[in-house]
């Protein structure tokens, strides 16, 4: 009986999870204002700092900026937006 009611819970759990908003994934550029990637680089400059080092914009061509801040994003607490303009602001000075 025990067993059963956990699986209930658990079960309603998963549902709860599944049925959440979606998260919109940063899959390519949006921003081009200079408003917006002037904000990127605020929060670059403030928040990739933490764990390492500031990284070279240039490290990375925009392809590879996707994956590494798809993982340094969560790393560095960004909301969804925030990253999109992080990325937004690399991509902008990444001359790649
Ligand atoms: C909570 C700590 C933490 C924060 C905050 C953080 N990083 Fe990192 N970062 C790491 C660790 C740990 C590694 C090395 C392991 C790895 O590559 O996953 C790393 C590695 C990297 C690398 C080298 C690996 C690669 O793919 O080139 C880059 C570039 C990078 N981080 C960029 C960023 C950027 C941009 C931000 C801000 C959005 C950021 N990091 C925020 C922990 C952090």
């Amino acid at each position: 009986m025990k067993k059963l009611i956990l699986g209930m819970i658990l079960g309603s759990a998963s549902l709860v999870v599944s049925c959440g908003p979606k998260s919109m994934a940063v899959t390519g550029p949006k921003y081009t204002s200079s408003e917006q990637l002037a904000q990127g680089k605020t929060i670059f400059e403030n928040s990739c700092n933490r764990c390492h080092k500031l990284p070279d914009p240039a490290k990375h061509d925009d392809q590879g900026w996707l994956k590494t801040l798809s993982r340094m994003a969560p790393k560095a607490k960004l909301s969804e937006d925030q990253h999109q303009m992080v990325y937004d602001y690399l991509i902008s000075v990444n001359k790649k």
